[in-house]
């Protein structure tokens, strides 16, 4: 555990930038970025020596299944152990990657114009998912609460007309970094038997829960609500290899799996072996590196609140139940142009644009803290001298 913190310190910019990761590429060496999900830290040693040893066996050719029997079992049990979820494995699809089940189910369970409901502010690919398609976008907004954000039941339930189908929802949510409780997600789930709904669950962030929250899959709620869910999940994100692409997408009932089974197999397509070999090395010997990341990201969402309540009271930032993101607003404050454009220019510190995750976004941005404590006390201190310039 003291050897990864230490390795997590040591983390710095000038290596970063040498990388190839988008993060750290998109902007000058002079720019510290806080914007898209991928934490600075060294990968997991068991990551590292799964894909090492393929690498060193020259075992790089095509493989039997899209799936390894192995990680389709080691799926099911880690979803039975840490979310008391128990999974059919033959319910399990491979996947590329989570937005890519998310556009496939849009596209393969509602018609162009159908509602399809999104909980704004959202990470940014489920508005362009109902975009694309040509669907069309229901908000129901969260509202900002004394100490979190909130689901407005009275204002989804009038949302919904005869032509909405759809509900996707983000469990942990991105960005506002809400665990949803279970009571708030069976309120949920009233709702969508009540109106026949589907439910798109991505669940991507669900390992990344702090103490006294915790993840509770949709569709572990009750059988009812399982039949009507397509959860959608992967260990990209908090194992940060998202550049080993490999996603899950667990059908509740066969209704919901028979569209996909009749596409073309190649349509969607799926990891390939270092993908498979990096995800099931994560869930067998990876998790006291996922813990010591935790204790980490811990401490770094302690000091990110601790900085602007003592220094900046006037940014909103409610503290995240899960996620490596601060939704931080600046409504109080007077910034000239958008937050965004004013950090990079002012600071030289890349946020995501708080526009990008849906019209209320717009005096907002996100912050990822998952980064060295060096790196964030640096950038910090730039936000500070942004605000105090
Ligand atoms: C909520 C959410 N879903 C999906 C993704 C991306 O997942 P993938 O790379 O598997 O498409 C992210 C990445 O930040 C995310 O925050």
């Amino acid at each position: 555990m003291n050897d990864l913190r230490s390795a997590f310190d040591a983390v710095t910019a000038a290596e970063l930038h040498q990388s190839s990761r988008i993060k750290w590429t998109l902007y000058g060496p002079d720019v510290l970025p806080a914007w898209v999900a991928d934490m600075d830290f060294p990968v997991a040693p068991a990551i590292r020596q799964a894909v090492q040893a393929l690498v060193e066996r020259n075992d790089l050719g095509y493989h039997a299944v899209p799936l390894s029997p192995e990680l389709r079992e080691t799926f099911v049990s880690r979803m039975a152990e840490r979310f008391s979820w128990q999974v059919d494995p033959r319910s399990v699809w491979p996947l590329v990657n989570v937005v890519q089940g998310l556009d496939a189910s849009i596209l393969l369970h509602t018609k162009p114009g159908q509602g399809v409901i999104v909980q704004t502010p959202i990470y940014p690919p489920f508005l362009a998912a109902v975009e694309h398609s040509e669907r069309r976008l229901v908000e129901n907004p969260l509202v900002r609460g004394a100490s979190r954000f909130e689901i407005d039941f009275d204002q989804l339930e009038a949302s919904i007309d005869d032509d909405t189908r759809l509900f996707m929802l983000c469990n942990p949510h991105n960005p506002t970094g809400r665990a949803f409780e279970r009571s708030e997600l069976l309120q949920l789930g009233e709702i969508v038997l009540r109106h026949d709904l589907i439910v798109v669950s991505d669940e991507i962030h669900g390992d990344l829960v702090y103490a006294g929250h915790e993840h509770v899959p949709f569709a572990s709620l009750s059988p009812e609500l399982a039949e009507r869910t397509i959860t959608l999940t992967a260990a990209t994100k908090a194992f940060n290899i998202a550049g080993l692409p490999i996603a899950f997408a667990v059908f509740g009932s066969q209704e919901l799996k028979q569209p996909f089974r009749k596409l073309p197999p190649h349509v969607l397509g799926h990891g390939g072996i270092l993908d498979d070999a990096a995800t099931l090395a994560a869930w067998t010997d990876g998790q006291a590196w996922l813990d010591a990341v935790l204790s980490y990201l811990a401490e770094n969402r302690q000091r990110v609140i601790a900085f602007f309540s003592e220094r900046f009271p006037g940014v909103r930032l409610l503290p995240p139940d899960a996620t490596y993101l601060a939704w931080l607003d600046f409504q109080e404050l007077d910034l000239p142009g958008n937050p965004r454009e004013f950090f990079l220019e002012r600071g030289r510190v890349a946020l995501s644009p708080g526009s990008d995750f849906g019209s209320q976004g717009e005096r907002c941005a996100r912050l990822n803290f998952a980064t060295s404590k060096n790196i964030l006390e640096a950038i910090l201190e730039r936000m500070a001298k942004a605000l105090e310039s």
